[in-house]
């Protein structure tokens, strides 16, 4: 009898836990369903623009406007034509309308970083406000979005 009632605190317990861990594992993102091959080359840009982020935050930390200039150019709009157009053709518009300004923004980073005075704490602040913002963009792609 005791071994019986064991039987179904467990069984009722896997059972739960199961229940449990599928809703926390279930992925509500949209699925971009990228091949292989794409899959491959998006995710090479979205390395280059957390490298351009920390040449970027580096560059503000330093104060030389110069590695920001050139990071931001990485991921702007030279990035924007390079994306593979089978790519482009599997991302929805929600998808670009996050994809397209954060491109933008690089750029808008680096005008505003090629008229910042890099000796002046505000500039450099001013930099570093908008690389925040930016980032907002990755935050909300990546929350909304996967290459699967
Ligand atoms: C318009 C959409 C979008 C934007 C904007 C975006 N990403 Fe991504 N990123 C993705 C998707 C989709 C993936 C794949 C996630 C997945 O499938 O789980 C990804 C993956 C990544 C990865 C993992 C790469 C790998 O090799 O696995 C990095 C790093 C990354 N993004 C950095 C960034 C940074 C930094 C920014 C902002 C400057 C950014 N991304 C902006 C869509 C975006």
């Amino acid at each position: 009898m005791k071994r019986k009632i064991l039987f179904f605190v467990l069984f009722g317990l896997l059972t739960s836990t199961q229940v449990l861990s599928q809703t926390k594992n279930h992925d509500n993102r949209y699925h971009l369903g990228l091949n292989a091959e794409e899959k491959v080359v998006f995710l090479r840009e979205m390395r280059q623009m957390l490298v351009s982020i920390q040449q970027i935050m580096l560059g503000i930390g330093i104060g030389d406007k110069t590695m920001v200039i050139k990071a931001a150019h990485y991921s702007g709009n030279r990035m924007a034509r390079a994306t593979p157009q089978t790519i482009k053709d599997k991302t929805p518009v929600s998808f670009e309308k996050i994809g397209g300004p954060t491109h933008m923004m690089f750029e808008e980073l680096a005008i505003n970083a090629a008229e910042a005075d890099e000796g002046d704490a505000d500039d450099m602040k001013d930099l570093a406000e908008l690389t925040g913002r930016l980032m907002q963009n990755c935050l909300a792609c990546h929350e909304a979005f996967t290459v699967n």
